[in-house]
């Protein structure tokens, strides 16, 4: 069997990616978020809090013997606070940072410890962001967050050279994609994120990409890893 381990499975491209997958049934995924909105003989719901710091360092993956393939997907996010630094909430910035670079950082840590060893196909993509690359104002924790765990994966990415079973990295960012996380944008006061006309406009023009794309998208570079040598990819180049 083949295990795909994605986080942010209850909406959004997690949801996406999981429903692509879940079409073979050779495929097993196992759905890590607070809600779970996937009905399948093939998906595992495993419910928790990234904001949790202690739930997460608890966690441990399943062992798999059978397994031929396995791979974690770390999606779930969050856009946090937006605002311009010196007016936010510091309990936000806190959770920002536990959701979309501690606890992936953890999650990550335990994955490799547990399969580096072993001899399968073994896979860590990212849903990153062009807010991984380049600053937007306002989104201060996202960015940096999103850059944080893109070098993350790329010290681990060098570090694999080194191992006789390595992991192959990707950090792909999907585009601006129409899901909740682009409601929430949209609804931001607009003294607090000057580019906010930009999103609005996208949307208006429906230039927003569909989330089953990237979904089909992200399941093809898992499921033909030889066509993508690339280890950071921008779906829209
Ligand atoms: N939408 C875009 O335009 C866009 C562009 C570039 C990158 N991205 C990235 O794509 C990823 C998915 O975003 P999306 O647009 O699909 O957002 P979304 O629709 O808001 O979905 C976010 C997912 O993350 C999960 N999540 C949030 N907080 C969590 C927590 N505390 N613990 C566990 N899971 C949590 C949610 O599950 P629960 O609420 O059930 O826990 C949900 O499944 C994010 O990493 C985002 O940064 C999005």
């Amino acid at each position: 069997m083949r295990y795909f381990y994605i986080t942010g499975t209850s909406r959004g491209i997690g949801k996406a990616i999981a429903d692509v997958l879940l079409e073979d049934k050779r495929n097993m995924v196992m759905g890590i978020s607070r809600n779970h909105t996937i009905e399948h003989t093939n998906y595992s719901a495993i419910t928790l809090d990234l904001n949790d710091l202690e739930k997460v360092r608890e966690f441990s993956f399943g062992e798999h013997p059978d397994a031929e393939k396995i791979v974690f997907v770390n999606n779930a996010g969050v856009l946090g606070h937006v605002s311009q630094v010196g007016r936010m909430y510091n309990e936000k910035i806190i959770q920002s940072y536990n959701i979309n670079l501690v606890s992936p950082s953890i999650l990550i840590n335990t994955f490799i410890g547990q399969f580096q060893d072993r001899d399968m196909e073994k896979m860590i993509l990212n849903t990153s962001s062009g807010a991984a690359r380049h600053t937007i104002p306002s989104w201060s924790t996202y960015c940096s967050t999103k850059t944080g765990i893109e070098m993350f994966l790329q010290v681990i990415e060098d570090e694999q050279k080194d191992f006789d079973h390595p992991f192959r990295i990707y950090s792909v960012a999907p585009g601006v994609v129409d899901t909740e996380m682009q409601d929430e944008i949209r609804e931001v006061e607009p003294e607090n994120f000057r580019e906010l006309d930009r999103f609005v406009q996208l949307k208006k023009e429906g230039m927003l990409v569909d989330p089953k794309a990237v979904g089909k998208k992200f399941a093809d570079i898992m499921e033909h890893p030889e066509n993508y040598p690339k280890t950071l990819m921008d779906l829209r180049d």
